[in-house]
């Protein structure tokens, strides 16, 4: 299997040409994975970097460490093509940074009030590490860990499967949870992100994917100016520790009101207590539910000056967007940039957050013999 994994990995190599970084419409690169050595972590172990590459001449990299999208390459609406998330250059960056750059987070994405919640009767305490509350799965969550990487054949597009298995008890989550992550890149300049979780004890489970886009091509720009839509009429209001209270509220002539394109700058700065709170964008959108548990759109984001528009898709009932509040030029990224406040923005698709304790909310339970699944899409295009 590893060797003719290797003569895969070797053959598709012969393909790529590297084309990115130039005029997509000079070349035309074959589909290709391509695997490196990115780094080894303290006890030895080393971790990867695949290099997924289409027709079209997109690139995404990942590293296993963290199940992480280490960059993102796409074009502008002149076949310019550029990096759109924000990262580190190497793995000591991912060991230290607290900032979750492209990572897979969980088990739960985002807060749990308090660390603490009841299943059949049990109340478990995870591992409190935002304040007094949990966040993104604890101190070691699936961002801060090795996971195992498969390439898979059996698809025309560039295609890798990352598989964690989180022991009993871990960051005080009940049950053996097993998560696979499938990024595929498509002709369509979709980065598509598959989940399958299971389980042998009653749990919860609420992973997502914590990319920092920016559209602009250049990390040294805010991401004030490119327009946001999502496909949601509420939000879920939070408190001072950013746990939603148990209300779903109208975001209608609010600066949560995202229904039309709007310019992330245009309102951050309004007089709004939710805004205050975030200290900018820092909340849950509850998305359109008639299509819930099926593949729909989610949310577009267009940056003007370059046209690249990224849209969103997701089968989840909620996005977190979050924008880049806490960035304060201490992570120093890709090219030794230092990511200033607000160069970088995430929309998580996810379970709403604190849901274990909002009986209310669509819930996140699983149970042995379930399978947990996500599919979320992020296409990118120009206008
Ligand atoms: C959360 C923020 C948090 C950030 C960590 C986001 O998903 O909503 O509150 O600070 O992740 O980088």
């Amino acid at each position: 299997m590893m060797r003719s994994c290797i003569i895969y990995l070797a053959t598709l190599s012969l393909f790529y040409t590297g084309a990115c970084q130039t005029n997509r419409k000079a070349q035309t690169p074959m589909p290709s994975m391509t695997k490196t050595v990115f780094g080894k972590l303290p006890d030895g172990r080393e971790v990867y970097q695949y290099t997924l590459t289409n027709q079209a001449g997109c690139k995404v990299q990942i590293i296993n460490y963290g199940a992480t999208v280490r960059s993102l390459y796409v074009p502008d609406r002149n076949g310019k093509i550029e990096d759109v998330v924000l990262g580190y250059d190497n793995l000591q960056g991912y060991i230290d940074g607290t900032a979750y750059f492209g990572a897979i987070v969980g088990r739960y994405g985002n807060r749990i009030g308090k660390g603490r919640f009841q299943l059949d009767g049990k109340t478990y305490q995870l591992t409190i590490n935002d304040g007094e509350n949990h966040l993104h799965g604890g101190k070691v969550g699936f961002n801060k860990v090795l996971w195992d990487a498969t390439v898979i054949r059996d698809t025309d597009n560039p295609c890798l499967r990352l598989q964690y298995v989180s022991p009993d008890g871990e960051e005080g989550y009940p049950g053996t949870v097993t998560l696979k992550v499938t990024y595929t890149l498509t002709e369509k300049n979709e980065v598509r992100i598959d989940y399958e979780g299971t389980t042998d004890k009653p749990t919860i489970l609420n992973p997502t994917h914590h990319s920092y886009f920016n559209l602009t091509g250049a990390f040294t720009n805010t991401i004030l100016g490119h327009l946001l839509l999502i496909e949601a009429n509420d939000f879920t209001p939070v408190d001072e520790g950013l746990i939603p209270l148990d209300l779903i509220m109208s975001a209608e002539g609010t600066p949560m009101d995202f229904h039309n394109a709007t310019a992330i700058g245009a309102r951050i700065s309004n007089q709004d207590e939710q805004l205050a709170i975030g200290k900018g964008y820092d909340h849950n959108w509850v998305l359109t539910r008639k299509f819930e548990n099926r593949i729909r759109k989610a949310a577009e984001l267009y940056e003007p000056a370059s046209g690249r528009l990224l849209t969103v898709f997701t089968d989840q009932p909620g996005l977190q967007f979050y924008s880049g509040n806490f960035l304060d030029g201490t992570a120093k990224g890709k090219n030794g940039i230092a990511y200033q406040h607000r160069t970088g923005l995430c929309l998580e698709a996810q379970a709403f957050p604190d849901t274990p304790n909002k009986p209310r909310f669509p819930q996140v339970t699983l149970r042995p013999g379930q399978i947990y699944r996500q599919t979320t899409i992020y296409q990118f295009s120009t206008r």
